[in-house]
């Protein structure tokens, strides 16, 4: 039988060489820069995801994602380093696995560890003695051990002793040109000595700092503490705007000028509500996991009540104003600047822009859409109804057509110009027309 230390020292120079070999489960967001930022630091990397079409895509060297550089995924195939595929037989060859699958919310908003454990299965498979197995999706403090360890273990390998386990939460700001996989510092975080060090060691080869923490519980932990500082500062401020508007303070200009503290104030900006795949999802996490352990966390819940609420307070808003130029929100008919959840990016995750359009609609208003991220708005969990829907093109004609332009997310290549020209009423939650120095007809602009 191969001992621990011959299995550690073994991967321990394979990591080093960059011989070892990479396999990414899960080829999205996250996956995808990740397996591409390991294989232009010299590893082979294999990406293996379910969905075929996204790996004929990448396997084309098609450019996939939207924000990335041109042919950012083409070199990377064409380099012989990296190419995807739907076999899990590629699992055997690994010696360091990394698991970058979703981990959303349940249809009763409780944490769903499903496509966790789907992954977990498929790699218990081909687990071999000496891999590094490393979770990268957010879950709750405790599931890397209690969840995905059993499943990696059922065939008689054990963590720590036959195959090295460890954790280490995705920070990645998709579209953020500032900070990228390289220069985000990563927390790493395991549960024995060695499987630490070897997940120390693997991302040192690319990133430019580490940050060990002394268990896989801690490292889980960081992530959620993270986005659910995030989720209370976003509702903080999203409250603050609404009782400082009624104290006649823009909060916009309130944020910039407090931001000019050098200590112990972070800005956070008011918006239509929060999305993507993480804020909402985190809180819920360490909410629910609060719960399981006899505890509880009454100021995130309230953050996640007050941001779940926020599309419906923006929908009843967007009917007062359209109500004081004479037109009933029952007869209006709105555009929405914006699907994606945040700006320049091509996603609609838990999007508010989405919210508001249904509750818009749901009163009664007629609503179209301009997303240039977005021709045809796709298919989502949480509005399945509104897929198919086409973007409306951005003219001074299409625009003086509607009652209200409502800026739900601020695109930076959207023509608001445009906008300012021709829309009778403008919503903005985004302060975008400020920003642009286009709110010359202040009249017609209203902050929301
Ligand atoms: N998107 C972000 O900005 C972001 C940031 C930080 C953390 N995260 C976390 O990272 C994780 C992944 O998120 P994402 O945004 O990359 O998700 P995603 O939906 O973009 O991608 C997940 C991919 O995994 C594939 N997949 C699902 N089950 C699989 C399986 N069993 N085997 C192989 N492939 C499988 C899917 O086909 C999909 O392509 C989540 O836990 C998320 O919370 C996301």
């Amino acid at each position: 039988m191969t001992n621990v230390f011959s299995l550690y020292s073994t991967l321990k120079d394979r990591i080093s060489q960059h011989e070892a070999r990479v396999t990414t489960v899960g080829l999205g967001y996250v996956g995808l820069p990740l397996a591409l930022t390991v294989s232009e630091a010299g590893f082979c990397v294999t990406g293996l995801d379910l969905n075929t079409d996204r790996v004929a895509a990448i396997n084309a060297g098609e450019r996939v994602v939207s924000y990335f550089p041109e042919n950012r995924v083409g070199d990377a195939v064409a380099s012989g380093r990296f190419s995807a595929s739907s076999d899990g037989a590629v699992l055997a060859e690994a010696d360091v696995i990394l698991i970058c699958v979703p981990t959303p919310l349940s249809g009763e908003r409780e944490p769903d560890l499903k496509y966790v454990t789907a992954a977990a299965r498929t790699i218990a498979e081909w687990l071999r003695p000496g891999q590094l197995v490393i979770l990268e999706s957010t879950v709750w403090p405790g599931a890397t051990a209690t969840v995905l360890k059993p499943i990696l273990e059922a065939r008689g390998l054990r963590a720590g002793e036959d195959f090295f386990l460890a954790f280490s939460p995705e920070r990645e700001d998709p579209g953020n040109e500032k900070y990228t996989t390289q220069t985000i510092p990563k927390i790493v975080g395991a549960d024995d000595q060695r499987s630490r060090d070897l997940v120390d060691l693997f991302y040192s080869q690319f990133v430019t700092r580490t940050v060990p923490v002394s268990s896989l519980a801690t490292a889980e932990a960081v992530k959620l503490a993270e986005n659910s500082f995030r989720t209370v500062n976003i509702a903080l401020v999203n409250e603050m705007k609404v009782a400082m508007e009624a104290m006649g303070v823009d909060v916009w200009e309130v944020v910039k000028a407090a931001a000019t503290k050098p200590f112990g104030y972070m800005p956070f900006y008011p918006g239509p509500g929060i999305g993507g795949d993480c804020i909402p999802v985190s809180p819920v996490y360490l909410s629910w996991r609060a719960r399981d352990v006899g505890s509880s966390m009454p100021i995130v819940d309230l953050a996640r009540l007050n941001n779940d609420q926020a599309p419906d307070l923006l929908a009843g808003r967007v009917a007062i104003e359209l109500g004081k130029t004479g037109k009933a929100i029952k007869d209006a008919r709105i555009l929405i600047l914006g699907i994606a959840y945040k700006k320049d990016v091509e996603d609609t995750r838990e999007s508010p822009a989405l919210a508001i359009l249904n509750r818009l609609e749901a009163m009664g208003a007629a609503c179209d859409f301009h997303d240039p991220y977005f021709p045809v708005m796709p298919v989502t969990r949480d509005h399945p109804d509104l897929a198919g829907r086409c973007s409306v093109a951005l003219t001074e004609g299409t625009v003086a057509d509607y009652d209200a332009v409502l800026v739900a997310t601020d695109h930076t290549n959207v023509d608001y110009a445009v906008v300012a020209q021709s829309a009778s009423l403008i919503l903005d939650t985004r302060n975008v027309f400020d920003a642009k120095g286009l709110s010359a007809d202040r009249g017609k602009i209203v902050k929301v």
